[in-house]
């Protein structure tokens, strides 16, 4: 049985689901908290299930098999939510989630590519058959051009020592070789935090272009919500959190000229009534029981009543 997802009570809580409720799981992953929102939602209430990769959906479609016809499952990226709602003829929903990142089972299927713990071909795609995989931009990019990649994507400090290494080591086609250039970079371990950690994540989001997805999202997610619905947004380390609270902010202010203009021009109306000003975490008792949870933050937002 697999374990329960990253802050599923206060998922449940943050989206409210009722009795003939829509839904999104646009990141449905193994259908954890999908679970949580048609049972929640029962006898009628739907969801609409998205992710980019094959192997979550099929479990996805396993676990929520009782729900029949109430769960529709797609392959599909987030960010094509406006045409998946058109196909379905839903003019607007009640609730999306966003569960950002790579799941527990993609991280440990080491054929994957996104663990440094075990050795298999640099791929890192959520969807296998995307066209760039981690190995492409390790071998094809520039040397200046993948530092600046594991600098803004890593926060990797010692990106140009980093990406020298991997040049000067090319071709690099697996994962232990990629863990092996970056200890040769970096020098030992100093920190609880294996070398590799940053060097993974930025190649991760880059391959699959996460922080875009994301950017490119939130706005059709405010456009498909009902007054009322909520959009939370669970994210795994600052650059998408950033993105996700700097968006709640803007959206849920009337005004956003700079401070100093003495009169309004910009006629912005708040679309989003922010939930919560500080994300919400796992508890201690969460995380003593998934480490994994420890870094995960949701925002929560509501879709506020369309201006007359
Ligand atoms: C943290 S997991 C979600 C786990 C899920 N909430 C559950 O209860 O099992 C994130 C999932 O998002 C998927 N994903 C990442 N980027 C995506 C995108 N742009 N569109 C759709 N799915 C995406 C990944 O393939 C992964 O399965």
């Amino acid at each position: 049985m697999p374990h329960r997802p990253v802050l599923y009570n206060e998922i449940i809580h943050a989206l409210q689901p009722h009795q003939g409720g829509f839904y999104v799981d646009g990141t449905v992953g193994a259908g954890g908290h999908a679970w949580g929102i048609l049972e929640a939602s029962s006898p009628d209430g739907r969801l609409l299930g998205l992710d980019l990769d094959p192997h979550a959906l099929d479990l996805a479609r396993e676990r929520l098999a009782p729900f029949g016809e109430r769960a529709v499952l797609v392959q599909a990226s987030y960010i094509t939510l406006l045409q998946q709602l058109k196909a379905l003829g839903w003019n607007a929903v009640d609730g999306i989630l966003l569960d950002l990142g790579l799941s527990s089972m993609q991280l440990d299927t080491p054929e994957r590519g996104f663990s440094f713990q075990a050795d298999a071909p640099l791929d890192m795609r959520f969807d296998p058959a995307a066209p760039v995989t981690a190995a492409d931009l390790v071998n094809d990019l520039p040397e200046n051009e993948l530092a600046d990649l594991l600098y803004r994507y890593g926060e990797e400090r010692k990106s140009r020592q980093i990406a020298r290494e991997i040049v000067r080591s090319r071709p690099v086609a697996t994962t232990r070789q990629l863990t092996q250039i970056v200890a040769r970079a970096v020098g030992r371990k100093a920190s609880k935090i294996d070398p590799s950690t940053r060097t993974f994540q930025a190649l991760r989001i880059a391959v699959n272009r996460e922080l875009e997805a994301v950017e490119d999202v939130l706005p059709k997610a405010v456009q498909v919500l009902k007054p009322g619905g909520r959009l939370a947004v669970i994210s795994f380390h600052s650059l998408e959190d950033r993105i996700v609270k700097k968006f709640f902010r803007k959206e849920s202010q009337d005004c956003i000229c700079p401070p100093r203009q003495p009169v309004c021009t910009c006629g912005h109306k708040a679309t989003l009534a922010e939930q919560n000003r500080q994300p919400i975490t796992p508890s201690e008792a969460e995380v003593k029981e998934n480490p994994r949870s420890r870094s995960a933050k949701l925002r929560v937002a509501e879709r506020r009543s369309m201006p007359s």
